[in-house]
Formats: C-alpha cells, sequence, structure tokens
C-alpha cells in the first residue's frame, strides 16, 4: 500500500525521467520512440528490456518485469516502495509529507530494528577497537602482520578480549537488553540456556554496507584454533550472500575494476599497497547477487584467489557465475604465494604491481589452465580439453568475442574452429533444452511473447481499449474478460480498464503499471510498451476482435478433436 497521497506520487513519477534514471544503469538505444536495452534483470543476449519515456514506463518482453520508474528503483537497487519514492524525491528535490497509511507502522517498526541493531553493532566496534589497546596479545597479533594503528582505525579492526560476558556487559550497561543484543547476533548460548560473548578472544573485522553502516563481524583466532574465523549469523541487518567485506571502501575509491579475493586481510593487505577497489566474500563462495553487484558497480572484476588447488576452482567456479552476470572478469595469477597477503609481503608490491598488469582475461585465463592439465600431444586429451572448456564458452554472450576465443583455442588444442563452433552449436541446444525444463528461458518467452497469435491480438486490443475510451464505450457490449483470458494478467487488466471506464474516469497509465508491478509477467506495462498505432481504431477494433474470435474457435476445435467429442465438433463446425 503506498504510504503517500496519490499526487505526489504522481509528481515524484512525473519529474524523475524514466529515460535518465534508468540510463544510469542500462545503455540504452533509440527505436522509433522508445528505447531498448540489455535487462538488468535477467541475463540476455538480445535486447529485450524497453523504456517509452513519453509514457514514463518500462518492460522487459524477456522477464516480464515492468513498471514506471518507482518500480525500476525499487528493483534495481532492492527498496521498499516508500524507499524509492523517498530516492526519487530527493533527486527531484521534491519535499515528502511524512508517509502514512495502513503498513507505516511495520515499516517503521522494521526500520527501528535495523537501526537498533547497526547502533549494537557500532557500539561493539568501539569496543573491541578500544580493547586493542589494553591487550598485548592483540596489538601483537596485528603487528605480526603488518598492520598499524592507522591500518586498524581504517578498517575498524578490533579485538574481542578472551572472556565470556565482557561485550554483554558492556552493552548492557549501555542500555541494550539481551534481547537486543542476541538478534544483533553478538551472542551465543550453551545447553544449559547460559548465555554468552559469541566473539572470544579473537581479532575483529567489523562488515560494513554501502551506507557505511555496521551489519556485521568476522572474527579471526590469535593461534591455530579452529574455526579460524566466526562470522555474524544471518539476521534482519546481515546477510552473507548479499554484501561484500569492503565494499563500502571500494566504492569511495571511485574505480572502474574491483578486485575480489578470498580473505579479509588480503582485503586489508592490497587496499595498504595502492588497491582500496578490494572486496572478499564472507566466507562463501561468490553468489549471483554479489556478482550482480559488482556488475552495477564496476566494470571489471578482477580475480585474485589464492594460488592453490581450491583457489583454482573457485576461480573457475566465480568466472561462470561473473560472466552470466554479464560483467567482465580477469584473472591475477600469483607465481609462488599462497594469496596476496602472504605475496606482497614476500615479493613487494612492485612485482605484484606487474601481476596485475599481466592479468588475463576470464577465458584467456581458462584457456591456459586447462590447457596445462591436459597432454595435448594425445588425441583422446585434446578432445577433453576443449570439452572442459565448452561449458564457458556458451557463456560468451558477444560473437567477435567468442570468435576471438574460438580461435585461441583452436590454436592451442589443434583442432579447427569449425568442430569447436560446430561442439558449441550442439551444445547450446543441450543447453537450451534443459533449461526449457527448469522453466522457459527468457528466450523462449519472448518468442512466444511474439509467435502466439491470440495472446499478441489481445494485448493489442487490451493497449487499443486504454488509448481509447470511445471504442470501449461503443463496443462494451462485445466485451467480456473470457475474451482475455486469465493468462498473462490480461482479464485482470481488462477488469481494471473496465472500472475505471464504468466509473467515469480516464486511465492513468503510470497508476496502472504500477497496480500490477508486482506481477510475475506485468500485463500494464507490457501492453503499453508495444508501439501500436491506431490509425483507424474501429477497423483495428473489428480485426483484432475476429483474430481473437478465430483463434479462439481453432483451440475449442483442436480440444474437440483432440478429446473425441463429436457433438462439441459438430457444434464449432456447424456456427462456421
Ligand atoms: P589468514 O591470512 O590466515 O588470516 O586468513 P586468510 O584471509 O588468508 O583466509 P583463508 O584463505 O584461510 O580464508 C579465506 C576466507 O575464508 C576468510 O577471510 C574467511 O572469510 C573465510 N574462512 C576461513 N576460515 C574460515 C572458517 O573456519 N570459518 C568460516 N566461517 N570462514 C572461514
Ligand atoms: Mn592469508
Amino acid at each position: 500500500m503506498p504510504l503517500f497521497p496519490e499526487h505526489v506520487i504522481q509528481e515524484v513519477a512525473a519529474k524523475n525521467d524514466i529515460y535518465d534514471v534508468v540510463s544510469q544503469y542500462v545503455t540504452l538505444k533509440k527505436t522509433g520512440g522508445s528505447y531498448v536495452g540489455l535487462c538488468p534483470f535477467h541475463n540476455e543476449k538480445t535486447p529485450s528490456f524497453s523504456v517509452s519515456p513519453q509514457r514514463g514506463i518500462f518492460h522487459c518482453f524477456g522477464c516480464g518485469v515492468g513498471g514506471t520508474v518507482i518500480t525500476f528503483l525499487m528493483k534495481i537497487e532492492n527498496l521498499s516502495f516508500t524507499e524509492a519514492v523517498q530516492e526519487l524525491a530527493k533527486r527531484a528535490n521534491i519535499s515528502l509529507p511524512e508517509p502514512k497509511g495502513y503498513d507505516r507502522e511495520a515499516a517503521q517498526a522494521r526500520e527501528r530494528e535495523r537501526n537498533l541493531l547497526m547502533e549494537i553493532n557500532r557500539e561493539a566496534a568501539q569496543h573491541f577497537y578500544e580493547s586493542v589497546k589494553n591487550s598485548k596479545q592483540a596489538v601483537e597479533y596485528l603487528k605480526a602482520r603488518g598492520l598499524s594503528g592507522a591500518d586498524a582505525k581504517r578498517f575498524w579492526l578490533g579485538y574481542a578480549k578472551d572472556s565470556w560476558d565482557d561485550l554483554f556487559h558492556h552493552l548492557k550497561a549501555k542500555g541494550f537488553t539481551e534481547g537486543d543484543i542476541n538478534r544483533a547476533g553478538l551472542l551465543a548460548s550453551n545447553d544449559n540456556g547460559r548465555v554468552y560473548d559469541r566473539f572470544r578472544n579473537r581479532i575483529m573485522f567489523p562488515i560494513f554496507d554501502t551506507r557505511n553502516q555496521i551489519i556485521g563481524f568476522g572474527g579471526r583466532v590469535l593461534d591455530d584454533s579452529k574455526p579460524k574465523y566466526l562470522n555474524s549469523p544471518e539476521s534482519v541487518l546481515f546477510s552473507k550472500s548479499r554484501n561484500l567485506f569492503s565494499l563500502n571502501i571500494a566504492l569511495a575509491s571511485r574505480r572502474d575494476t574491483v578486485l575480489l579475493v578470498e580473505g579479509y586481510m588480503d582485503v586489508i593487505a592490497l587496499a595498504k599497497a595502492g588497491y582500496p577497489n578490494t572486496v572478499a566474500t564472507l566466507g562463501t563462495a561468490l553468489t549471483a547477487e554479489q556478482a550482480g553487484m559488482l556488475k552495477r558497480y564496476f566494470k571489471e572484476v578482477v580475480l585474485c584467489y589464492d594460488s592453490d588447488g581450491a583457489g583454482q576452482t573457485a576461480t573457475e567456479r566465480a568466472i561462470g557465475i561473473l560472466r552470466d552476470a554479464g560483467v567482465g572478469a580477469s584473472v591475477l595469477t600469483l607465481d609462488g604465494g599462497k594469496d596476496p597477503d602472504e605475496y606482497i609481503k614476500k615479493y613487494g608490491i612492485d612485482r605484484f604491481n606487474v601481476r596485475f598488469r599481466e592479468r588475463r582475461a576470464d577465458m584467456a585465463y581458462l584457456i591456459g589452465q586447462f590447457g596445462e592439465k591436459y597432454d595435448l600431444t594425445n588425441t583422446q586429451e585434446r578432445v577433453a580439453y576443449v570439452s572442459a572448456l565448452i561449458p564457458f564458452f556458451i557463456k560468451i554472450a558477444n560473437d567477435v568475442e567468442l570468435d576471438v576465443y574460438v580461435r585461441m583455442l583452436s590454436e592451442r588444442a589443434h583442432v579447427s574452429a569449425e568442430a569447436i563452433y560446430s561442439q558449441l552449436g550442439k551444445d547450446r541446444k543441450t543447453q537450451v533444452r534443459q533449461t526449457e525444463k527448469q522453466g522457459p528461458s527468457p528466450e523462449a518467452l519472448q518468442r512466444k511473447w511474439t509467435s502466439d497469435v491470440l495472446d499478441r491480438a489481445r494485448d493489442t486490443l487490451l493497449g487499443l481499449l486504454i488509448a481509447s475510451k470511445g471504442i470501449y464505450l461503443r463496443h462494451k457490449e462485445e466485451l467480456s474478460a473470457d475474451l482475455f483470458g486469465e493468462e498473462g494478467g490480461r482479464a485482470r487488466l481488462f477488469e481494471a480498464v473496465t472500472t475505471a471506464y464504468q466509473a467515469g474516469e480516464t486511465i492513468d497509465e503510470k497508476a496502472l503499471c504500477l497496480r500490477f508491478a508486482d506481477e510475475e509477467n506485468n500485463p500494464a506495462s507490457r501492453v503499453l510498451s508495444q508501439e501500436n498505432r491506431f490509425d483507424d481504431a474501429e477497423k483495428a477494433f473489428g480485426e483484432l476482435t475476429n483474430t481473437i474470435h478465430a483463434q479462439l474457435r481453432e483451440k475449442k476445435i483442436k480440444r474437440a478433436l483432440e478429446s473425441g467429442d463429436l457433438e462439441e465438433l459438430n457444434q464449432l463446425l456447424k456456427g462456421v
């Protein structure tokens, strides 16, 4: 439910040009009165994402997402409706009234809870930071790892004392309840219900979100005990799959590239060595969500994982995920050093800088890396080598890029480029079949949208009715929801149009798009994003309804034939 008056939402949408907002995230090309680009909400190779500045709406014919500029910001920045309106109001210098309405309290409660947990985390980080000074052990550990007081300050590094309740006491004295502290993920308890500090005798690494708020912690032991690292548990504030260590600092560096490393210590070592644009995952493998975030903020992700076997496997996996997200990736390999932190300590930053400059594009890296694994003088191994690379080649969206790598592989494997292409063709098909089993691929959806005559006629007719109230009023007796069918939200869109016209209103296109914005496939933005011009509306109406009736009849005949219902079939054929 909107928390702002209708006219305010209209003003916010009107004063934020959808083209300006979208083009901050998507490269758009003009086609007729609208623009198209690659959809930021699903992975695609041919553009099916359309933006109509005149109407102030967008729609992706691939994945079905659509709505107004508000919807777009909600989805791309993962905001609530209220937050998106607030953000856009700020952008357009519109002052908003206090949000009001039904779920205001719930939204505020959620906001209060998040603020409370962030406050507790901040207080805890402060306490951990102060505690370093009083711990000889902690100071020595940091020193031994080459970290100074300035480094500790920059990353808010701290120390959780070797105590069961040091932090617990401290936070309670600050006025927080046990429940609050527990929800912030800072407590643990045993089977007897005894509650104690979750982090004990650990070097503490606060984890910030992009707004510089502390959402959780990672804590490292000072010796060889296990587990080496302990992270905050998942909460309303902290999600390991949707955040990255030091992303706040990487963003502030305003660089085009970002280095992705495995460990928190690697991030810090690199930041010190002139790469503040370094992030790490939070103790888990890279997720598609994180890849999406990196794509949004950077042009190139430089993978810089440990040089051991686990690091190589993780690199291959990450390449696949980054390709799927559509972000450029390259790989920096470290010769002879385990991880970036150790490498820099051992060989110095100059040598690392050389490694950085000599980083290889993801596919070039794979061709080289896999090439080492196979004996390329052996025919069977050459086949295995090419086959191992095919799953990665399939993800290359750009044909020119594909050609470059096919040639590279062809040379290395002594296999003709044609053979590789033909293998790719086959594997692409099996892949399409697999994804169809999981549900239609975006391409398949788009095909459906363009090839199904009935649905296209229905959408066009809906567009005509929205465009012309006169047509609706003259023909309303001939129209019914059945004509449109439940699928794709068409019947409901028809009902919405009918309701508005019956109430003597005109159609507010943006409001209509917003109303269906939560739908998997927004019927309003889909219908309105089609560029139909109805020069002769009456004629168009006649043709469209004829098509729909003919198609429906054909379907019924087919069904009767399949079920062997002769009586029905007779009826249908009689009515020619
Ligand atoms: P040190 O240099 O030894 O401090 O660690 P590192 O940064 O080189 O980390 P390592 O390569 O051992 O691990 C990389 C990352 O994996 C760490 O930064 C943690 O995020 C995570 N990690 C490592 N060990 C553990 C563990 O025992 N539990 C959890 N949850 N995460 C871990
Ligand atoms: Mn390390």
